[in-house]
């Protein structure tokens, strides 16, 4: 039965990248190489240092230590040199056949001011990182970008991400394309960490994360224990959705490898969440999620489909502004719609998985293209999406052009809360009760 799993995980790791690439007659971006960021700081040293927010005014922050006797403890201050303030947290360790995890740190800091820099250090060793918090108002800026992997491409990515300010960064699935070979996370902990540092990083789960093995029957161990995200907070029982609040933005993370028809967890926690929405504090709604409900790349068609016809209801009528998705590796920007069809109060979905992972890009389309998709490209890059205030926000899809990152699409949106014709067609359509006397 080993050899069960083991000839997929080999077959994945040495052969499946070997393998020739569809091509047409354009000349795309090649898939990169994989690179290994290597371990050069001592075994007490933290690794792998990335930051998530947590509630309104705290930060987590997780790292790895190969050390078992390193301390869970985070000093900082807003003075480089000076820690004025330390925080003690908790620390979890995990195995995956032959493969022990080191030891995997997150602690809880905080309260923390808005739009100010903290620096900070990890286990009372090593280097000093910094990061911004994110403002508590308009402007607010966010990077997205899906499937990143940890190729050539993927350090071009964050090159151009790191190249332009920006707040949060919003991750839609598919993180280190480990597969199963654990040291991968560990190499794309280190690869990142000089982003993920930074600015918060906040993830939804992809199909690649999953790891299922006999014992980890649910998948997600390495994920789960590396990446936790604020799901308690915001009454979900599960790291694999929840949601969060930044200036002014609720921001839903759906899980696309968890059940998510009508009578489960998810939809009840989702429902329940758009409910409490106030579109008067945060007049903006992004949703996040790993395998797109629009797509009109050959590549995984119909794979959210059921998800879609499950949950896009919920999201329609909450009048959610932008589905942002990964899993097929190109852009892709659709015009408002529900189920199938142009509607102006439905969400714009945005397909983004082409951060530079090792498989290459999605190089195929249906055609004649569906006029509800208004832009679609095969190629590595990341997008921004700037909300400038309550009502208009500035999307920007940056494609990686060898050394330059080019804008290659934007867009403006208005947001769909201060559009009354769509709230008087809810209420219609709905009896609850959105908050929107003011609208
Ligand atoms: C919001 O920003 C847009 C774009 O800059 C601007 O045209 C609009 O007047 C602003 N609205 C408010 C209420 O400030
Ligand atoms: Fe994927």
């Amino acid at each position: 039965m080993w050899a069960r799993i083991i000839f997929p995980l080999l077959f994945t790791i040495f052969v499946l990248p070997q393998l020739p690439q569809a091509r047409d007659d354009f000349s795309r971006q090649p898939a990169g190489q994989v690179i290994l960021t290597r371990h050069d700081r001592s075994d007490s040293d933290p690794q792998q240092v990335h930051i998530s927010l947590l509630g309104s005014d705290h930060i987590r922050v997780s790292w790895i230590t190969d050390d078992r006797q390193a301390p869970s403890i985070v000093e900082y201050g807003t003075e480089s040199g000076r820690f004025d303030v330390k925080a003690r947290g908790v620390h979890t360790s995990y195995t995956y056949f032959q493969y022990s995890s080191g030891k995997i740190h997150h602690v809880k800091i905080g309260p923390l001011e808005p739009d100010t820099t903290y620096f900070y250090r990890c286990g009372e060793s090593g280097p000093e990182f910094s990061f911004k918090t994110p403002p508590s108002t308009f402007p607010v800026e966010f990077v997205v970008v899906g499937d990143l992997g940890q190729t050539d491409w993927t350090a071009s990515t964050l090159a151009h991400v790191d190249g332009q300010d920006y707040d949060v960064f919003l991750l839609p699935g598919d993180l280190s394309y480990a597969n199963g070979h654990q040291p991968l996370w560990d190499s794309f902990g280190r690869l990142v960490e000089p982003s993920a540092s930074r600015r918060p990083w906040m993830v939804t789960q992809g199909n690649h994360d999953i790891e299922i093995l006999p014992n980890h029957p649910k998948g997600f161990v390495s994920y789960n224990s590396r990446w936790p995200m604020p799901y308690e907070e915001s009454g979900s029982t599960s790291n694999l959705y929840y949601s969060f609040e930044v200036a002014a933005t609720h921001i839903i993370m759906l899980g696309s490898y968890t059940d998510f028809d009508v009578d489960s967890a998810q939809y009840k926690w989702l429902e329940a969440d758009l409910a409490r929405v106030d579109r008067n504090k945060t007049p903006w709604i992004l949703v996040l999620l790993h395998a797109p409900w629009y797509n009109t790349n050959t590549a995984h068609q119909g794979e959210g489909e059921s998800m879609r016809q499950s949950m896009e209801e919920l999201l329609y009528k909450a009048r959610v502004d932008v589905v942002f998705a990964g899993h097929v590796h190109a852009y892709e920007r659709f015009t408002r719609v529900y189920d199938n069809e142009k509607d102006k109060c439905g969400p714009v979905y945005i397909t983004i998985g082409d951060g530079g992972n090792r498989e290459g890009l999605a190089l195929d389309y249906e055609e004649p293209a569906s006029p509800l998709s208004l832009y679609r490209e095969p190629s590595f890059g990341h997008g921004r999406f700037r909300i400038l205030n309550e009502t208009h926000a500035f999307w920007s899809w940056h494609r990686n052009n060898d050394a330059d990152a080019i804008v290659a699409d934007d867009v403006w949106f208005e947001s769909l809360s201060t559009s009354k014709a769509c709230w008087d067609t809810v209420d219609e359509q709905v009896s609850s009760s959105f908050s929107k006397d003011e609208l």
